[in-house]
């Protein structure tokens, strides 16, 4: 069993893609042990809430600075034994200390073709509002290991989205989000999980 932590800051729809297809059975070698904010605002947290997920805010201002913070979250997976760390929408970069704890165990997903749109201050609308400047007709999602650059780790799955002249960078973002993350990020999590099964 592959027990994975889902990151989050927003809404939440990737941990909901991926909540979806573990409780229509498709993912039975994962368990989502539990999912963590960084924002109390977060729907997500109600998602995770209504799934019987334990779900916790950890939050920058309740701690000193941002190494005890980071501390506080390294703690929190080490208590849930977690093997994968998912980045669904999580808008804070981490160190080198939590990534060499959980070194080739964090995944990402980016929503645009790496290595198009993607490194420091590429996230969000900038992402999609980057693309349509530059007038690509394909963009699209990646999933990725985390290492410590900003979205340079292993590519595991990418998706293609077609662009359409009537985009903008909202319904670009809506679109990928349907059509592509919402579909590799679970497929990728699955992927590794029975990767572990079979290594067994
Ligand atoms: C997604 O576009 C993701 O790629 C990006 O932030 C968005 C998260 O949306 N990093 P959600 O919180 O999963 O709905």
């Amino acid at each position: 069993m592959l027990n994975i932590a889902v990151l989050i800051s927003g809404s939440g729809s990737n941990l909901q893609a991926i909540i979806d297809k573990k409780n229509i059975g498709d993912m039975k070698n994962v368990n989502i042990a539990c999912v963590i904010s960084n924002k109390s605002s977060a729907y997500g947290l109600i998602r995770a809430k209504e799934n019987n997920i334990p779900a916790f805010a950890i939050l920058k201002k309740d701690y000193e600075n941002f190494d005890l913070w980071q501390k506080a979250l390294i703690k929190k997976l080490r208590e849930y034994k977690i093997d994968l760390v998912v980045l669904a929408g999580f808008l804070t970069i981490l160190t080198d200390e939590f990534i060499n704890e959980f070194d080739k165990k964090i995944i990402n997903v980016h929503p645009s073709l790496i290595p198009s749109f993607c490194g420091e201050g590429y996230y969000g609308l900038a992402v999609h509002t980057a693309a349509l400047k530059k007038g690509v007709k394909v963009s699209g999602a990646t999933v990725h290991y985390v290492d410590s650059g900003v979205d340079t780790g292993e590519i595991i799955l990418q998706k293609a989205v077609e662009v359409l002249k009537t985009d903008d960078a909202h319904s670009l973002q809506q679109r990928i989000m349907q059509e592509a993350e919402w579909h590799i990020l679970p497929m990728a999590i699955k992927q590794i999980a029975d990767e572990k099964e079979n290594n067994k």
